[in-house]
């Protein structure tokens, strides 16, 4: 099939505002919008003006209303303990809405913030739902976080509600959810009025009277009562979550989305990017805490009429490496979407894919990865394995969808190795120099996206209009800046390289050096310190701290570094995958100060680099090669 994405493309860059209104058909509004979009609100405009509607009622309630009581919304599926049960839009209907219910007994309404802290579980998408049921914002923080950073949330957030789980469940070990929050609570200054807890059987958490509850206990009553609430009408621009990510600082960046136009954009994206019909069978594998989970395991699945996969698992260990095989067939998915390192771990322990033969993967028809840059030997063994198209396609928290992809749902474009494929609609790319001019073809430089930015991106930061134009539209006026540089070629293809920022990309996780820097330097004995993220073959990005001791310590560099790690995971999280600190005598600098970052960087993954002409003592590269290759890592000069 030709693609017809050029005539899209192009019927988009002619009229943007009636290609909108054309996909706005796609979502029931209860008041229609009165202007698709406003340049003078926000920072930079806003969309579907005056419109009024609910994502759950567009989520659910009018697929149970128009004929879909009976077809599965979600399956969920446990590796690690074994549970599986699927919910009907008639079942999800009937646990949103008594969840609403509880919520909105306690005082949740309109614009009231509620923090989900849980693991893959049902109840954190009936929680997420029930939210957008009342009007309420929620914010739900990934379980692989520790207290510290939990708390940081909690401040700015401010929620009057925590709803969280007694426990998640990672492969050899429960976590239990309860005394992080716990500690959360306690390290914040602002406290919740009233914490939902999910009680689950592999660990019963214990409940403070007069503030936790126990959920299941409660929802059992409510669902047996048929407690529900109405949908409640919000404004288009009015906020559906704010989910923070990183920032170059350990103060993470509350993306605001907005009910309509994140609603238009998403459903536009099911059938014309990812070619998915109602109906159908569609799995993220991804977890509710980031970005993905938000949007391709919860809100475009069943905006779109379609069911959604609720993985609660790994790819590989849990048991093995047929694991994603097994979802796949026993639950006719016709398309997986997930992060490459994923398949970097099956590929690891299965590269002959043997596991795939246990398996019929008939219905597969795609396979996308993002949240980090797909590598040309992973596509090509995941194509050569699965037999359908494997599509790389890049975005970011900020943007909530793809903006640059191959769109299947428009007819398959030619793949090019190491390319993201074309911008979606909506999406005007260019390239820029560090001066804010225009690069040629085939050129790296920094690249942005011409504003207005599309339907479903952020309007602007959780309560900071101001750093959200700083952080964003001041370095290239008219543009937004995505912080990674990359190029476009002769066929207006991007290949997306790397992060003009601090930012690191760990196991498609976005983390922040300068939030791990924080913590080391949080440690009496360290003066000063630079965590960079150096190259993994799994996980394709791992921190690694430098640090420099303040003089007179007496405890031994090997504890002190043993100390350092457990540091961060217990302020940062698991999730860091923090392993690796190294004490050095100095660190290379500028002869302004300056960490050289990115030189470090080279060293460690053994690459070419030129001496910064503006460094202070070059000596110090060498200091820092000898300390890595004594570690057994890479080191070239
Ligand atoms: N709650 C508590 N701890 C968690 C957690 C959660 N929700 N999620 C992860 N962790 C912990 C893990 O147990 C692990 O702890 P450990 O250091 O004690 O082993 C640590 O955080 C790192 O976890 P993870 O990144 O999952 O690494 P892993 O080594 O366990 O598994 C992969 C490696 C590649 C299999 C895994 O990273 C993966 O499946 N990635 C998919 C990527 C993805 O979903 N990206 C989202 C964007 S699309
Ligand atoms: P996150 O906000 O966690 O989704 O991370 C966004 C960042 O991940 C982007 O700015 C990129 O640096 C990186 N990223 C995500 N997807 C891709 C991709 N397909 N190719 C290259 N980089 C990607």
């Amino acid at each position: 099939m030709t693609s017809r994405y050029q005539d899209v493309y192009d019927g988009w860059k002619d009229n943007g505002e009636a290609f909108w209104d054309e996909a706005a058909k796609g979502i029931d509004w209860f008041t229609p919008y009165t202007k698709t979009f406003d340049g003078s609100l926000g920072p930079y405009g806003r969309w579907f003006v005056g419109g009024e509607c609910n994502t759950c009622y567009n989520c659910v309630d009018r697929h149970v209303e128009h004929g879909r009581p009976g077809q599965p919304a979600i399956i969920y599926d446990s590796a690690v303990t074994g549970g599986k049960r699927t919910y009907t839009y008639l079942e999800l209907q009937e646990q949103v809405g008594a969840m609403a219910a509880l919520l909105r007994e306690k005082g949740v309404e309109k614009g009231t913030m509620v923090l989900i802290y849980m693991p893959m579980i049902p109840q954190a998408t009936f929680a997420m739902l029930a939210c957008a049921r009342l009007g309420a914002i929620h914010s739900v923080v990934f379980g692989g976080f520790a207290s510290q950073e939990l708390a940081v949330r909690i401040d700015d957030c401010q929620p009057k509600a925590i709803v969280t789980a007694s426990c998640g469940v990672e492969p050899g070990r429960v976590v239990e959810y309860k005394p992080l929050l716990d500690k959360a609570i306690e390290l914040s200054s602002h406290k919740p009025d009233f914490c939902f807890v999910q009680q689950r059987e592999q660990h019963l958490a214990e409940l403070i009277e007069g503030r936790d509850y126990d959920l299941g206990a409660l929802m059992d009553v409510a669902v047996t009562e048929k407690m529900t609430t109405e949908c409640v009408a919000v404004s288009a621009t009015d906020p559906l979550y704010v989910l923070y990510t990183s920032g170059t600082t350990g103060q993470p960046k509350g993306v605001v989305r907005d009910n309509g136009g994140h609603m238009v954009a998403l459903k536009w994206s099911m059938e014309n990017l990812y070619g998915i019909d109602p109906g159908e069978v569609f799995w993220a594998a991804s977890d509710v805490g980031w970005v993905v989970g938000h949007s391709y395991i919860v809100y475009a699945p069943l905006l779109h009429g379609a069911a959604t996969v609720l993985y609660e698992g790994k790819p590989v260990g849990t048991p093995d490496a047929g694991a994603f095989w097994r979802v796949i067939s026993e639950h006719a998915v016709v398309s997986l979407f997930t992060a490459p390192t994923a398949f970097r771990a099956i590929k690891k322990e299965d590269p002959e894919g043997t596991e795939l033969t246990k398996y019929s993967l008939g219905g597969l028809r795609s396979l996308f990865l993002a949240g980090e840059r797909a590598d040309p030997d992973t596509i090509l063994w995941a194509e050569n394995l699965l037999g359908v198209p494997v599509i790389d396609h890049w975005w970011q928290t900020e943007t909530g969808w793809c903006i640059a992809g191959n769109p299947l749902g428009l007819g398959k474009l030619p793949v090019k190795l190491g390319s993201s494929t074309v911008p979606m609609p909506g999406y005007d790319m260019r390239v820029l120099d560090d001066e804010g001019n225009g690069v040629g073809t085939g050129e790296l430089g920094n690249i942005v996206i011409k504003l207005p930015m599309p339907p479903g991106c952020l309007p602007t930061l959780w309560n900071a209009d101001e750093r959200f134009k700083e952080a964003y539209l001041a370095e290239f006026p008219g543009y937004y800046k995505t912080a990674d540089a990359g190029m476009i070629d002769e066929d207006g293809y991007l290949f997306i390289m790397s992060r003009t920022d601090d930012i690191i990309n760990v196991a498609g996780h976005r983390l922040s050096t300068g939030g791990m820097e924080e913590v080391l330097s949080e440690h009496p004995d360290v003066a000063e310190c630079a965590v960079i993220g150096i190259a993994d073959n799994l996980k394709g990005q791992l921190p690694c701290g430098f640090v420099v001791l303040k003089s007179g310590v007496t405890k031994s560099t090997e504890v002190i570094e043993k100390e350092l790690v457990m540091l961060v995971r217990d302020k940062v999280g698991p999730v860091a995958a923090f392993k690796l600190a190294i004490t050095v005598d100095r660190l290379p600098k500028t002869r302004s100060g300056k960490i050289l970052r990115a030189t470090m960087r080279k060293i460690v993954d053994g690459q070419e680099f030129r001496m910064p002409a503006t460094i202070d003592d070059p000596a110090i590269l060498d200091e820092i090669a000898e300390a890595i290759s004594v570690r057994g890592l890479a080191s070239a000069s």
